[in-house]
């Protein structure tokens, strides 16, 4: 098979480093504590920390094999494999859909976090007499604060990207993901150290199953899917760019390692701290933005230091992932003939109108369309909880049952370079069956429980 020429990323550090920047996201600061409330504190974690591990993992391995065996993204990359046939294309444009509905979220909720370390740093935050809630209503509800801020957002990505895959992404995720871990390290230690801590901890580690439920446990795999940056064509593209001589096997096992770390690391910082000052765990999507202002506003000591620390972590940590997504984009579009330079901007140009359409939704009282929902949350249930697993499934049965094995052995043993002999039993047990099974039976349970 002809292979298309990739720049791509110059070692097994920079294979970790990028992709554990498009990992950890707000799915592990933002998300992941607020559903992890939701459903039971350490219940959902045991759940999460299963998915993870168990399919998270499984997935990431088959997108980089597929990514790196063809050097394509995901919508040339499936048929690529299997000698044409246009059906397999689906998989890649389920992806692509998914990313760029995706990405347009993220870029909103990356442009208030940029909003809110921006008035950390200016002291503005804490200077509101009307109380965090009404702060944050107020702020979404403004028509020009947050389109401006997810334009500066889309605007650095951009930059970053056109830098290149090695010189921009790359030298960027190498710069800040030691740099987060320091800033979640420092959060920690705070929220730690505050009176009542432990509570906390209990809270987040103390599993409560009552809360979970078919929701939760659906909730808990498109967590796992969404925070691995699988199920969505990601990892095909940052596949295509691993050297020939990486152990990819190896690199997955790191990178989830990375991801998951930052996540509990996360928890720790957000949990003990907001039973300390005896506020609910539970608010939801509003607890980075309301509870934890209130939180940090109670220190006395450090209130704008720490609120610009936690928000610095969260807005760089968003970064690395939304340029991730916005490269998948870029990929997809070379991969269709365009040049690099027209195809980011063009991705930049679409998705500012549409991250744009999604902010104004937060302006006014945003009707409440079927079963409840109002269109933000279906957006986000259908990109974080349904896509992904649906595009996962169709992934992992097509490397576990279309794929064929000497070629995937060939392609994680570099060749017959490296000692593989334990992956034929990983392959058969859980690649073929264990995966897919439970990929298809969450995601016809969730579904049933949340569509009542
Ligand atoms: N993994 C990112 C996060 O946890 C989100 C993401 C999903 C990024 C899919 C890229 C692709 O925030």
């Amino acid at each position: 098979m002809a292979k298309a020429q990739h720049n791509g990323f110059s070692n097994s550090f920079g294979v970790v480093m990028a992709a554990a920047g498009s990992a950890v996201g707000l799915g592990n600061i933002w998300r992941f504590p607020y559903i992890c409330g939701q459903y039971g504190g350490g219940a959902f974690l045991l759940v999460y920390l299963i998915f993870v591990f168990f399919i998270g993992m499984t997935l990431l391995m088959c997108e980089f094999s597929i990514g790196r065996r063809t050097r394509r993204a995901p919508v040339k990359a499936y048929p690529a494999l299997r000698g044409g046939g246009n059906g397999w294309k689906l998989i890649g444009v389920v992806g692509i859909v998914t990313c760029f509905m995706i990405l347009s979220i993220y870029l909103v909720i990356s442009g208030w976090t940029l909003n809110y370390f921006w008035e950390s740093l200016t002291g503005s935050l804490f200077g509101d007499s009307g109380g965090f809630d009404t702060h944050f209503t107020g702020f979404a509800a403004d028509s020009m604060r947050p389109v401006i801020f997810m334009l500066i957002f889309l605007l650095l990505g951009l930059v970053v990207i056109l830098c290149g895959v090695k010189n921009g992404i790359e030298s960027i995720s190498k710069l800040l993901m030691p740099l987060l871990l320091v800033l979640v390290l420092v959060l920690c230690v705070r929220s730690l150290t505050l009176p009542g801590a432990i509570k906390g901890l209990d809270y987040l580690f103390h599993p409560d199953f009552g809360k979970l439920g078919p929701q939760g446990v659906l909730a808990a795999l498109g967590q796992s899917l969404f925070s691995l940056s699988v199920g969505m064509g990601t990892m095909v593209v940052y596949g295509s760019y691993i050297p020939e001589k990486d152990n990819i096997l190896k690199s997955c096992v790191w990178i989830t390692v990375c991801d998951v770390a930052i996540a509990v690391l996360a928890g720790i910082a957000i949990f003990p701290a907001v039973f300390s000052c005896g506020l609910e765990p539970d608010k939801g999507a509003g607890l980075v933005y309301v509870v934890l202002p209130e939180v940090f506003h109670s220190f006395g000591f450090g209130t704008r230091l720490f609120a610009m620390l936690f928000f610095l972590l969260l807005s760089l940590a968003a970064l690395t992932s939304a340029i991730s997504l916005h490269e998948t984009l870029t990929a997809f579009l070379c991969d269709c003939g365009m040049k690099r330079v027209p195809a980011a901007v063009l991705v930049a140009v679409l998705e500012g109108a549409l991250a744009a359409a999604v902010a104004i939704t937060f302006t006014g009282e945003t009707p409440e369309t079927a079963a409840d929902r109002t269109f933000f949350d279906w957006m986000d249930y259908l990109t974080a909880t349904v896509l992904p697993p649906v595009c996962a499934l169709l992934t992992v049965l097509f490397f576990g049952w279309f794929m064929k094995k000497e070629d995937i052995v060939d392609e994680l043993s570099n060749h017959g370079k490296l000692k593989i002999g334990w992956f034929g039993v990983y392959y058969k047990v859980l690649v073929r069956w264990v995966a897919p099974v439970a990929l298809l039976l969450v995601l016809i349970l969730g579904m049933m429980g949340y569509i009542k």
